[in-house]
């Protein structure tokens, strides 16, 4: 059975084949690496119609026991968090475990003074620091759920999140440092507040000794606070299926919608699927460049590496600031073993030139990983070589905000890699193709779309205060499967290539956004009267934005128009959501129904004009030409 790492390619297929003919034997396998409080009474209940999955029923546990408490008599003193701060001029962090554990509870006591209960949702607005990486423990710690808004999101979109989750407490920062930038976190909350009434505390972490405003009797200093706290504060006992966080992703609606996860079935999950890709040893320098405000943050650097006892490393800045080696130099520094990061900053840096490489030995690695978008085939050759030197195996992990943990991935020099190739699924993942009907494709060398046929301890279990659209976006597609909304290939070995989303999801530098999302944002300036938004492939971001505008005359100065776009867009969502190339028209193409043809457009965008398709079904094809000709 099953017990700590598949460490062969026989040990892969044992595992394939129990977690096949007994589940609930594996993952009761898989789960008992964990420290549970009380043991579970049954693994696993189900149903994909309706929705409802519950893991390791009457278990309890806290994962903060798990990353923190259980490693203190043998590793106390080993280094949990490694912080690597923006400015290289400024001295790196070493935080071990024992006082890892002891700012944990410490904080965790602050937050209980200031009135959070288990079941409250706090919103976490921070920089990367390790005050984030505490406050996020900390809110485990009690019970408390946690909604980490990413620092590159307006105050608009802190304000939906904050509304949506009903948060009564938000921690934030006075400022963050990005590169040569800055940028005023509480200024932002500020505003944001001005349009939530739940919040009734907001804690201020002081990391730039900025003076921000404190609203009196609503805002605290976290330093001040931790005067009145002790550093006592016992695990909570969370129920397996108790929620642990909300974490809000783009869909092909305009609303960006709340995924929420459990504590057992998480926690057992991306510890399982962190140990087997990653092939973790204790000594591990690991470091993963995902901010925690995204998934691949939660899982893969926060509660990942510490429920492994390893050292994570974390890194406030950016890849190209003071220039384009800085990775590679932190690599060099702290000795990373291994390293896991995304397409986009592999192709930047690859554009960078092989200068910013060379002066760095980079002998530490011994295993790379990417994650977020496709990688193609020539940015996974310039990693394997220029960065691993042909020695790292690289593994290419496919996953998703709903999965919660790696899905389909190499485990590291024991499975198989192949370029622009994610693999093979974790041993206990049933991954299918489907074809339209929703008919499951056999045999190899195929081509559908991608979904999953059996219930996994990290999948989403619901979106937060709308069941039905859980249902509704996951689970009704295709009845009886979890359908991803990516479409793949499977090789002749098996192996899946992720080709990309087949809804209207656009990934931007491995960031998420639904199109009818970036349309409503576009839609608020006062001169739009309507916008469609198509993907396009764009050499560093994988897939750019293109905005068709339609606006009420058609501007004489047009790149005025656009820079009030752009600001529209980085107001309501964040400037990560800032178009790439907008194009002015008078129409769109649409059917007599009123459908936007939205192949056409990302023709248009793609440059492809050769194939537009049967236009003749428009209500005004004419359209269609003066789109061509004004492409930008
Ligand atoms: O389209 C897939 C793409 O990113 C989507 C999930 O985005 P998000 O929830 O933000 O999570 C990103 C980090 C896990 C997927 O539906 N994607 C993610 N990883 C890969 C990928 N596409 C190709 N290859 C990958 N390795």
């Amino acid at each position: 059975m099953y017990t700590h790492r598949i460490q062969s390619a026989e040990d892969y297929h044992s595992a394939v084949q129990q977690s096949r003919e007994n589940p609930e034997a594996f993952w009761a396998a898989v789960a008992s690496n964990l420290q549970w409080q009380k043991p579970w009474e049954k693994v696993l209940n189900w149903s994909f119609d309706p929705y409802a999955v519950h893991w390791f029923e009457g278990g309890k546990l806290n994962i903060t026991e798990n990353c923190l408490d259980r490693h203190l008599a043998e590793r106390g003193n080993h280094t949990a968090l490694l912080f690597e701060p923006n400015d290289p001029k400024d001295r790196a962090r070493r935080i071990s475990y024992n006082e890892l554990f002891m700012e944990v509870c410490r904080f965790a006591n602050v937050l209980k003074r200031n009135g959070v209960r288990k079941g409250d949702r706090v919103c976490l607005y921070m920089p990367m620091i390790p005050a984030l990486a505490v406050a996020t423990l900390a809110c485990a710690r009690i019970g408390a759920i946690h909604s980490v808004v990413f620092a590159g999101f307006s105050a608009q979109s802190m304000a939906d999140r904050i509304n949506d989750a009903g948060c009564n407490v938000v921690v934030t920062a006075d400022g963050m440092s990005r590169g040569a930038k800055q940028l005023p976190l509480k200024r932002t909350v500020d505003e944001a507040l001005e349009h939530c009434d739940t919040v009734s505390r907001v804690i201020v972490y002081n990391h730039l000794n900025w003076q921000p405003e404190m609203l009196d009797g609503r805002d605290v200093w976290w330093h001040n606070e931790l005067e009145h706290v002790d550093s006592h504060c016992p695990a909570e006992p969370m129920d397996s299926e108790d929620p642990l966080f909300i974490l809000y992703t783009s869909g092909s609606t305009g609303k960006p919608k709340g995924v929420v996860h459990t504590t057992g079935g998480y926690a057992t999950y991306v510890d399982y699927s962190f140990r087997n890709v990653f092939q973790v040893e204790p000594n591990d320098v690991y470091w993963c460049t995902a901010d925690i405000g995204w998934i691949t943050g939660h899982s893969y650097l926060l509660y990942g590496p510490l429920m492994s006892g390893i050292t994570s490393l974390m890194f406030e800045g950016i890849p190209t600031w003071p220039d384009a080696g800085r990775f590679w130099s932190v690599i060099d520094k702290h000795g990373v073993t291994v390293f896991y990061t995304a397409p986009t900053a592999i192709r930047s840096l690859m554009a960078a030139g092989i200068d910013h490489v060379l002066p760095y030995n980079l002998h530490s690695l011994r295993v790379l990983g990417s994650v977020g978008e496709p990688i193609n085939e020539e940015a996974w050759h310039w990693y394997h070589v220029h960065v691993g030197k042909e020695r790292c195996p690289v593994v290419d992990t496919w996953w998703q905000t709903e999965t919660g943990g790696i899905m389909i991935s190499a485990l590291a020099g024991v499975t198989p890699s192949k370029p622009a190739h994610a693999g093979l699924p974790l041993p206990g993942i049933q991954t299918v193709l489907l074809n339209q009907e929703g008919k499951e494709i056999e045999g190899n060398d195929q081509e559908g779309y991608l979904a999953v046929k059996f219930p996994w301890p990290s999948m989403i279990r619901t979106t937060w205060g709308d069941h039905e659209r859980c249902y509704q976006t996951y689970f009704t597609a295709y009845k009886g499967y979890y359908f991803t909304g990516d479409g793949a290939r499977r090789d002749e070995q098996g192996m899946y290539r992720i080709i990309g989303r087949v809804d209207d999801v656009i990934n931007v530098s491995g960031h998420r956004f639904g199109t009818a999302e970036i349309e409503n944002a576009i839609n608020l300036n006062r001169s739009v009267v309507e916008s469609a938004v198509v993907g396009y492939p764009h050499d560093i971001k994988g897939q750019g934005i293109y905005a068709f505008v339609i606006c009420e005359q058609l501007p004489e100065r047009p790149e005025y128009l656009r820079e009030e776009i752009y600001e529209t867009v980085s107001t309501a969502i964040g400037r990560i959501a800032k178009p790439d190339k907008i194009q002015f028209v008078s129409g769109l193409p649409k059917t007599r129904s009123g459908k936007i043809m939205r192949r056409i457009l990302r023709k248009v965008a793609e440059g492809d004009l050769s194939n537009l398709g049967d236009t003749t079904t428009l209500l005004d094809p004419l359209i269609v030409d003066e789109i061509v000709a004004g492409k930008v």
